[in-house]
């Protein structure tokens, strides 16, 4: 990633962080012409780690939270902005400024002379003083003219819904009753959902360390907690001790459905960085082989293990060769939690939903169909293997079980039972990300 123009100073004091609004506006505008140049937040973030630790951690926070906030809004921002916009074509980077201003001033507390003369300094210093007026201009007309302007946004759906048009479509062809609803559910903060280590503590113990700490938990179902509000993992009593993890709620279902047993053999074939392997062990003593092919993040998969207390057997390889990893013993349950688009959890990581492209699911869904092709050799008759997506598109979820039924006459099918579920899917709602789940029996 190349480097752009941008002036920092050494760490502002702590006192002068409020003054110096205009570097976190303009880094996060930085960071945000990387994703609009198909980096991901995470990516982009960590590349520029230096200089977000250089702006202390009032500033590091709000820059962090500008980029998030803005490409969840960032349809209706453009939107918005575009009618204003309409006698000049600015560059990415000026865009992106204007979009964070636009989101401070339409979506959080900072008072608004403050947004506006810090933008136009960032303005100034990021590319030339000639640009002060124009920010200035157009962030006045934008507060002038907002119910105009949202109205104008509320007429496109990638106004309304801050999603591109073809994911709004697939949602409405894939859930025709709940696509309102799960567009919805993605613009909100997403919640911070523990899972209590069952074999360090209980639910009801662990309510009450969170209590002694000051902070507010409420219980899910199974090992979950919700903590409300959410606040850093440091404050979490016992975290780095292995009495929680950080997972959502959705995801802590997968160890639930795979049931697995003391003694029993069991695959977790794409585990990184180690969620649901930590959980699976967490519930039961197993003889467990966590699969990832990325190096980089199978090292997660070893760090949270660890803190856990827990061991599995770690092999780095691409689960569908399996002349590459498998020694020929059959599995008794095989957890697939598949590379998908990531669409259920695009609360948590809205840089997604403008990244993926209308071919993604499709693409997405053939590996996952190859992956559970070559995984369902190393499972043994009477065996079970569940698939997992966190995604919302039929062609990662019914479309790979309607193919792999096809090809498998020795597959049964069982779809997961309970309130959670429909069809497979568990749609997002303000304590859920969405994901897709399905059991193959194998006789
Ligand atoms: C959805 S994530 C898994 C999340 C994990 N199960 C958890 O709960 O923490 C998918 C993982 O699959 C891995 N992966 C993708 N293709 C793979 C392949 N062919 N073989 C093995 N791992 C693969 C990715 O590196 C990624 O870590």
């Amino acid at each position: 990633m190349t480097e752009r123009r941008l002036f920092l100073p050494e760490q502002p004091a702590a006192a002068a962080a409020a003054s110096c609004l205009d570097l976190a506006q303009a880094l996060a505008a930085e960071l945000l012409v990387l994703v609009d140049e198909g980096h991901s937040l995470d990516g982009a973030l960590l590349a520029r780690a230096d200089r977000l630790e250089a702006l202390g951690p009032h500033l590091r926070a709000v820059c962090r939270d500008v980029c998030f906030g803005v490409l969840r809004h960032r349809g209706r921002l453009r939107a918005m902005l575009r009618p204003l916009l309409q006698k000049s074509a600015p560059q990415p980077l000026m865009l992106a400024l204007l979009s964070v201003a636009a989101y401070q001033l339409l979506h959080t507390r900072t008072a608004a002379h403050a947004v506006v003369d810090h933008a136009v300094r960032a303005a100034v210093t990021m590319t030339h003083p000639a640009v002060g007026g124009f920010v200035n201009a157009v962030l006045r007309n934008l507060q002038r003219r907002r119910a105009e302007l949202e109205t104008g946004a509320d007429a496109t759906p990638e106004g309304r819904h801050s999603h591109p048009e073809w994911w709004i479509r697939r949602l409405r062809r894939d859930h025709p009753r709940h696509w309102k609803a799960i567009l919805a559910a993605a613009q909100g903060h997403p919640p911070l959902t523990l899972r209590v280590n069952r074999r360090r503590c209980t639910v009801a113990d662990y309510l009450e360390r969170l209590q002694q700490a000051g902070l507010q938990g409420r219980a899910l179902e199974g090992d979950a907690i919700v903590v409300e509000p959410p606040c850093a993992v440091e404050r979490l009593p016992g975290f780095a001790e292995g009495l929680v993890s950080v997972q959502d709620a959705s995801a802590q279902l997968a160890a639930t459905l795979l049931a697995a047993r003391d003694g029993e053999r069991v695959l977790d074939a794409c585990a990184a960085p180690g969620g649901k392997t930590a959980h699976l062990l967490e519930l039961a003593d197993l003889d467990l082989t966590a699969l990832d092919h990325d190096p980089r993040r199978l090292g997660r998969v070893t760090d949270n293990l660890r803190r856990l207390g827990l061991q599995a057997e770690l092999r780095c390889a691409n689960a569908a060769d399996l002349a590459a990893w498998w020694d020929g013993r059959p599995f008794d349950r095989i957890l697939l939690d598949a590379p998908c688009t990531g669409s259920g959890i695009t609360r948590r990581h809205p840089d997604i939903r403008w990244l993926r492209q209308p071919g993604d699911p499709a693409r997405l869904g053939q590996t996952q169909l190859q992956l559970a092709a070559a995984l369902w050799k190393t499972l043994k008759p009477g065996g079970t293997l569940l698939f997992a997506t966190c995604s919302l598109f039929s062609e990662e979820g019914p479309s790979v079980v309607q193919a792999f039924l096809a090809a498998h006459p020795d597959a049964r099918l069982r779809l997961p039972e309970g309130p959670s579920f429909q069809e497979g899917w568990v749609l997002p709602d303000a304590l859920h990300d969405g994901f897709f789940y399905a059991l193959f029996e194998r006789h």
